[in-house]
């Protein structure tokens, strides 16, 4: 399996953004044609007026005749013009911002002209067709971000409720009620690392954390990292092999270890005892790369396309430990820092995430 995430540039539906409404001479020669039309019909029965007419007042009240319907004719043209023209999209373009007003996102706004020939009004169409997707989406994503936190919140707190009844009996072993005690603590642990989580992503995402950039040693943060993971690394019984290198930059310690933490922490955890990790830290002309390597349960296409999506857990045996918010945070931090992630991944056989992150 390989996938990966590059800082994607703006997606296929950006260009109709992009695109320019065309001037559109159809309309405005059926108006001229009409104009001309009425005017040379106008002038035509007035010299027949004159030529005919027997006396001065005749002549006149022919004359005011001819323009009043003259000025009729010119107003209904005008009314049909403005109504085809401005009237009819002004109403299709109110009746769909009041649908989306009231929280109807299903709108499909059909342009009047080819594509290629759109007038303004065509293109503030497909804009509000592309705003009521992108709500449509918003909206989907939010109640399944609703409806993961709350499956998330209830496990551990099932947990919690059910040994502290247990704790209750009175004649409870004093070692059973260690063990109770203990799943109660490592429950409780698990619904504060959710929630600093989805506080961390949430204010990711508002863009209410911004980089604090300052001169650091990309090589010396990893370390700390990699330290910190020593003991379970050690315990698991799993070999690791580090090639990191003291890389000068300019970056966010804390958005580093982010990244570090988490794909140090899946490798552990995906990998059984007796299988290694391998951690690198290397400087590539403007940027320095990161590798972490494991020998682990490695993953299936299907989950290596889902691995950054928020609460996604691919691997079932494991989905105890964690949340599935892990990469997704690495991900958001990564396109603040505006580097790239990719992932090379075989099941059975291991798994290796590379990022590149500017210096
Ligand atoms: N090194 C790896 N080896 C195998 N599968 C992995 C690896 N890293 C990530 N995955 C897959 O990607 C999924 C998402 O990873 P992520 O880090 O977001 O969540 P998690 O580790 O399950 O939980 P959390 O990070 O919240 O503790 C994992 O559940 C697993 O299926
Ligand atoms: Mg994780």
């Amino acid at each position: 399996m390989k996938g990966g995430k590059k800082n994607s540039a703006a997606g296929a539906q950006n260009n109709m953004g992009a695109q320019r409404s065309s001037f559109s001479f159809s309309s405005y020669i059926f108006f001229f044609a009409a104009v001309a039309a009425t005017a040379t019909l106008s002038i035509l029965s007035y010299e027949l007026i004159l030529s005919l007419a027997e006396s001065t007042l005749a002549a006149a009240i022919g004359t005011a005749v001819i323009l009043i319907v003259l000025s009729v004719v010119l107003t209904l043209i005008s009314a049909v013009y403005r109504r085809a023209e401005a009237e009819r999209p002004v109403k299709e373009i109110l009746r769909a911002t009041d649908r989306m007003a009231r929280g109807d996102f299903k709108i499909s706004l059909k342009p009047r002209h080819m594509w290629g020939k759109y007038d303004e009004y065509d293109v503030i169409f497909e804009n509000i067709n592309r705003m009521a997707a992108e709500l449509s989406k918003n909206e989907m994503l939010r109640s399944d971000f609703i409806a993961n936190v709350s499956h998330e919140i209830k496990t551990p707190l099932s947990v919690i409720s059910s040994y502290a009844q247990m704790l209750r009996i009175k004649d409870l072993p004093p070692e059973e009620r260690a063990a109770c005690a203990d799943t109660i603590v490592s429950a409780s642990n698990r619904l504060t690392a959710l929630v600093v989580d989805i506080l961390k992503l949430n204010k990711l995402e508002n863009q209410k954390i911004f980089p604090q950039k300052c001169a650091l040693n990309a090589g010396e943060v990893m370390r700390e990292c990699v330290l910190s993971f020593d003991e379970k690394i050690e315990n698991k019984g799993i070999s690791l092999d580090c090639d990191i290198d003291d890389v000068e930059a300019v970056s966010d310690a804390g958005f580093l270890e982010i990244i570090f933490n988490n794909l140090i922490s899946n490798a552990v955890k995906f990998t059984e005892g007796g299988g290694s990790m391998f951690i690198s830290l290397k400087e590539e002309g403007a940027y320095f790369v990161a590798t972490v390597r494991d020998s682990g349960c490695g993953m299936s296409a299907e989950t290596g396309a889902h691995i950054f999506d928020k609460f996604y857990q691919g691997d079932t045996s494991h989905s105890q430990e964690g949340n599935g918010l892990g990469l997704a945070l690495v991900k958001r931090v990564i396109d603040i820092l505006g580097g790239e992630i990719s992932v090379n991944s075989r099941e059975g056989e291991g798994t290796t995430f590379t990022v590149k992150i500017k210096k």
